[in-house]
């Protein structure tokens, strides 16, 4: 660890309660917390576990896939061979992000859901080789993997300036300070877009409309519609990645809400609907059983086979996504799909 690194360490360690901080005045981190209005998880949390489990057909939200080791296995399936998405995806951004640096100029680079920021570094270096200023703005709900992010990036790029937020892309689009460059570009890639439903996709859209000037950038990473087969492969990889991934979240929720999930008893079970167009990923019960979560009062009966929906993964088309983002007045400025149209990269700009 440099003197650098560990400078920082021992910052966050000694006030971990402070919200704000710089070293050599490139790096700023703020932790959002909302006083005057608490989101009803912060006033009751795992409000919406419960919402999700009394329902029929039972629902959990996808946010409680990540925790430490929930983000270690979804770096993990973002290599798997299966997992064409985040392969194809670079693979477009190494191609055209000179010209997307090109198209802005000189121009903040807020990225939703940073995570590693290892895609950004292609954006990054574009930019620093069109010889523009380097401002990030990474917006992530976990402040771990935004810090050490953040950190390594600084080493990397020594002109670059890091202001990043921690904290639900919500608050964060609200709290956007004007840019100091002459633009900006909010980034969603990863096609994390598909993992919200269309009302969510709406809602979003409208924030994202919001949180930009008119004239500013909107860079969205979608995936694609293709085969049945290809799409089932990728969320039922053979090493069994993905079924550890889901299964997580029973692992996470035992943790967090004091729970008695046996996970032997519950089976990792994916597929594609093709009416709706989506990946749903499951956590099938193995036999009739009950589970608790007694920090949250919550006593689950489970049916023989019946199963509990974690996430959805919307495969979009690329004409119905650019009408939606037209329909909020976010133009396309250009479109980028890699050779097979597997993945499509759009960069839009919000229309006066
Ligand atoms: C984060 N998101 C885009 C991933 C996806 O493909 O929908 C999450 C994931 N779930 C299973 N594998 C990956």
């Amino acid at each position: 660890m440099s003197t650098f690194q560990s400078a920082e360490r021992r910052i966050s360690a000694r006030q971990p309660q402070q919200s704000v901080y710089s070293l050599e005045g490139r790096l700023q981190i703020e932790h959002l917390i909302n006083p005057t209005e608490p989101s009803d998880e912060e006033l009751h949390p795992g409000s919406d576990v419960i919402r999700g489990l009394n329902q029929q057909p039972k629902t959990l939200p996808p946010r409680y896939f990540y925790d430490d080791r929930g983000s270690q296995l979804f770096e993990q399936i973002c290599d798997l061979p299966e997992y064409y998405l985040t392969r194809t995806e670079t693979e477009i951004l190494q191609s055209c992000a000179p010209e997307i640096a090109a198209i802005t100029g000189p121009c903040e680079l807020v990225e939703l859901g940073s995570g590693s920021s290892t895609k950004t570094r292609l954006l990054l270096d574009a930019y620093q080789t069109a010889g523009h200023s380097l401002c990030y703005c990474p917006i992530d709900i976990s402040a771990g993997i935004l810090e050490s992010s953040a950190q390594s990036l600084l080493l990397d790029y020594p002109t670059l300036q890091v202001h990043g937020l921690v904290g639900t892309y919500e608050l964060a689009l609200q709290r956007l300070a004007p840019s100091h460059l002459p633009t900006r570009m909010i980034g969603f890639i990863g096609s994390t877009l598909g993992n919200l439903n269309p009302q969510e996709c709406d809602r979003f859209l409208e924030q994202i409309k919001t949180a930009l000037q008119p004239g500013e950038y909107f860079l969205l990473g979608i995936d694609l519609q293709k085969s049945k087969a290809q799409l089932e492969a990728a969320y039922n990889d053979a090493q069994g990645i993905t079924a550890a991934f889901n299964l997580n979240m029973l692992r996470h929720l035992n943790h967090r809400f004091e729970g008695t999930f046996d996970l032997t008893q519950f089976e990792h079970f994916a597929f594609y609907n093709e009416s709706q167009h989506q990946i749903e990923m499951h956590l099938r019960s193995l036999q009739s059983q009950t589970a608790q979560l007694k920090a949250l009062g919550l006593t689950i009966e489970f049916a023989a086979g019946e199963s509990i929906l974690s996430e959805i993964s919307r495969k979009l088309s690329l004409t119905k996504i650019q009408q939606d983002l037209e329909s909020k007045g976010l133009k396309s400025r250009q479109v980028w799909t890699d050779s097979k149209q597997w993945f499509g990269l759009i960069l839009c700009q919000l229309q006066p």
